[in-house]
C-alpha cells in the first residue's frame, strides 16, 4: 500500500515546505517528496541547496522526478500502442524505477542473475521478464530455471547447446544483427546473428535439437540517431519469422530491443522512429496475425528524470592558453562526483554533459534587487527601454573535475560558467542513463544517493497504480490456484492506463471504478500464452 505521512518539511529545506510522503507496498519502501504540479528537479535543488549549509550536507545526490516516467510511458503508449515495453534493467537498476515501471505494466529485460534477482525481488512475475543476454553463463541459466524465467534469447550455436544440457523448455528468442552506424553505442559489433548468413542455420538446428524459438529480436544500437534501421531488421525479422514457421517453430514474439532517445533532437525522437516503425509492423506483423511486439527500451525512461547535483568541493585558479595561444585566466573546480562516478557515462556512453551553476541564495537576492532597479530605471525612462538584463552574469572559461586523486578524473575540459566558490552547488541533468547503473565507489567516493520527487497529481496516480496492484496481487493468487499456473495479468491491464489528467485514458474514472473494472477483467489470458501462431 502507499501511504503519506502529512506535512512534515524536510528540515534542510529551510522555510519552503514540500510534503513528505512514503511510498510503500510488500517489496519496496522509499521516501518520496510530493511537489506541486510543473516543479522542476533544478528548483527542487536550489531550495535543498539554501537549507544544505545549515545541516551540513555535503554529498553529491540525485533528483529523480518520478512525474518524468510516467510522462514517457504516457508517450510511449500513445506513439507505440502496439508495443509492450520491457525496460532495459542495465541502463539504470534503480528498484525504485523498476517498481514505478512495474505499476505502469512494464516488462523488464535483464541480463544476468542479479538483474533477475533484483526483479524478483520486487514482486515482479518471472513471466514479465525477457533474459535478454544472448551469451549467458551456464549457473545463471539454471538460476533461470530455477525462478521460472523461461524466456530468453540466443546468437550462435553454442548457446543453443547450453539451453539444451540445462534448461531444454526454455523459449528462446533468436537475436539477429541490426546496426544504425551512427547510434551512440553501436551494440551489434558484439551481439546478433547474421540474419542472411547465420540465423537460418541456427534456426534450423534448433528445430533439430528440439529447443523452441519462438520469436526474433535485435537491437539496432543505444542511442540510435538513424530509424532506417529498424526498417531493415524488421524486414529480415518478417523472412525469419516465415521460415521459423516452416521450420515448425511457433513463432509469436517480436522483439525489437532499446535505441529510443532519451529526450527528443531534431535528429531524433520517439515519434520519428514510431513514424517509421508503426507501419512496418502493420504491414508485417498485422494485428490479426497476433503476434506479440515488444521492446527493451532503457534510456527512453531512465535519461530526463535524473538530474545530478554536486558540490564544488575545491577551487583552483589557472592559467591556460585558448586556440589562438593566449593565455588566459581559467577556474578549476573540484566536485564530489566524476569519471569514475556518474561521469562513467563519459567514456562507456559517449556522453557529453552540461553543467550550470545553481543559483545561491545571495545571488538570487542580488538579482532580485538588480532587477526591481532595472525595472524602476526603465520606467523612468520610458517603455521603449524596458528591458531586464538577462546576461548580467559575467561567464568564465572554466573546468570541471571530479573529486577522485587520478587525471582522468575529468567532466568538462572547457565550459563558461559564473565565478563560483567552494561549496557551491552545480547541476546536470538528464543524467539517468547510464549513469550510476555503472558508478564505482573507486577512491572512496561512494556513488550519489536518489531524492525522489513527483508531482501531487501523479503521487495521486500512482496511489491508485499501487492500489491497483494489490488487487492485481488478489486476483493473480486466485487465477494461479485456478489454473495452477503463472498469471501475468499486469501488463495487458495497466497498458494504456495513464492519461494527463493522471487518470484513465479512459476518462476520470473514480479509483473504486478502476478498481472494479480491474477485477471484472482479472481472468484474462497469459499474454505469452495468448501468442497466436501465424503462417
Ligand atoms: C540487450 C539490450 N536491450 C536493451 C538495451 C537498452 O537500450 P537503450 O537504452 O538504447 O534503449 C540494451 C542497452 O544497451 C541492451 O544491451
Amino acid at each position: 500500500m502507499t501511504s503519506e505521512a502529512i506535512e512534515t518539511p524536510d528540515e534542510s529545506m529551510g522555510s519552503y515546505r514540500y510534503r513528505q510522503a512514503t511510498y510503500e507496498n510488500e517489496s519496496i519502501i522509499f521516501p518520496i517528496t510530493v511537489v506541486p504540479e510543473q516543479e522542476s528537479a533544478r528548483n527542487y535543488a536550489i531550495q535543498w541547496a539554501d537549507g544544505s549549509d545549515e545541516v551540513g550536507a555535503d554529498a553529491p545526490f540525485y533528483v529523480c522526478n518520478v512525474s518524468q516516467f510516467l510522462k514517457q510511458h504516457q508517450q510511449w503508449l500513445s506513439l507505440m500502442p502496439r508495443v509492450h515495453p520491457f525496460y532495459a534493467v542495465k541502463c539504470n537498476p534503480d528498484p525504485t524505477l523498476i517498481q514505478i515501471l512495474s505499476l505502469l505494466g512494464c516488462g523488464f529485460d535483464c541480463a544476468s542473475k542479479g538483474e533477475l534477482d533484483l526483479v524478483l525481488g520486487q514482486n515482479i512475475a518471472p513471466e514479465r521478464i525477457i533474459y535478454a543476454n544472448p551469451c549467458k553463463t551456464a549457473s545463471f541459466i539454471k538460476h533461470a530455471k530455477e525462478v521460472g524465467a523461461n524466456l530468453m534469447t540466443f546468437d550462435n550455436a553454442d548457446e543453443l547447446k547450453k539451453i539444451k544440457n540445462l534448461f531444454p523448455e526454455a523459449r528462446m528468442v533468436l537475436r539477429i544483427f541490426a546496426m544504425d552506424p551512427t547510434a551512440l553505442c553501436p551494440l551489434s559489433l558484439k551481439f546478433g546473428a547474421d540474419p542472411v548468413t547465420e540465423a537460418p542455420g541456427l534456426l534450423k538446428l534448433a528445430a533439430e535439437m528440439g529447443i523452441q524459438v519462438i520469436g526474433i529480436s535485435f537491437h539496432v544500437g543505444s542511442g540510435c540517431r538513424d530509424a532506417t534501421a529498424y526498417r531493415i531488421a524488421l524486414e529480415h525479422a518478417r523472412r525469419l519469422f516465415d521460415l521459423g514457421l516452416e521450420l515448425g517453430h511457433s513463432m509469436g514474439l517480436l522483439d525489437i530491443g532499446g535505441g529510443f532517445p532519451g529526450v527528443e533532437s531534431t535528429q531524433i525522437s520517439l515519434e520519428k522512429i514510431a513514424g517509421l516503425v508503426n507501419p512496418i509492423l502493420d504491414e508485417k506483423f498485422p494485428r490479426e496475425s497476433g503476434v506479440r511486439i515488444i521492446a527493451e527500451p532503457g534510456r527512453f525512461y531512465a535519461h530526463a528524470a535524473y538530474t545530478l547535483v554536486v558540490k564544488i568541493i575545491a577551487k583552483r585558479e589557472a592559467k591556460k592558453k585558448n586556440e589562438e595561444g593566449i593565455e588566459t585566466d581559467y577556474k578549476m573546480y573540484y566536485v564530489n562526483d566524476g569519471v569514475y562516478g556518474s561521469f562513467n557515462c563519459l567514456v562507456f556512453d559517449h556522453a557529453t554533459v552540461e553543467a550550470e551553476a545553481l543559483p545561491t541564495k545571495e545571488h538570487r537576492k542580488k538579482d532580485d534587487e538588480e532587477e526591481d532597479e532595472q525595472n524602476d530605471k526603465d520606467e523612468d525612462e520610458g517603455d521603449e527601454k524596458k528591458q531586464i538584463n538577462n546576461n548580467k552574469t559575467t561567464l568564465h572559461w572554466s573546468c570541471v573535475w571530479g573529486p577522485t586523486c587520478d587525471s582522468i578524473d575529468l567532466i568538462l575540459e572547457r565550459c563558461r560558467l559564473p565565478e563560483l566558490e567552494v561549496g557551491d552547488w552545480i547541476i546536470f541533468e538528464n543524467m539517468g542513463a547510464y549513469t550510476r547503473a555503472a558508478a564505482s565507489p573507486f577512491n572512496g567516493f561512494q556513488p550519489p544517493a536518489v531524492q525522489y520527487i513527483v508531482s501531487e497529481s501523479d503521487w495521486s496516480l500512482l496511489m491508485t497504480l499501487n492500489r491497483k496492484s494489490e488487487v492485481h496481487a488478489i486476483v493473480d493468487r486466485q487465477m494461479s490456484t485456478k489454473l495452477n499456473g503463472d498469471g501475468d495479468h499486469h501488463a495487458e491491464l495497466d497498458s494504456g492506463f495513464v492519461s494527463d489528467s493522471g487518470h484513465s485514458s479512459e476518462g476520470d474514472k473514480g479509483t473504486d471504478a478502476i478498481l472494479d473494472e480491474l477485477e471484472s477483467v482479472g481472468s484474462a489470458p497469459n499474454d505469452f500464452d495468448a501468442i497466436a501462431v501465424t503462417a
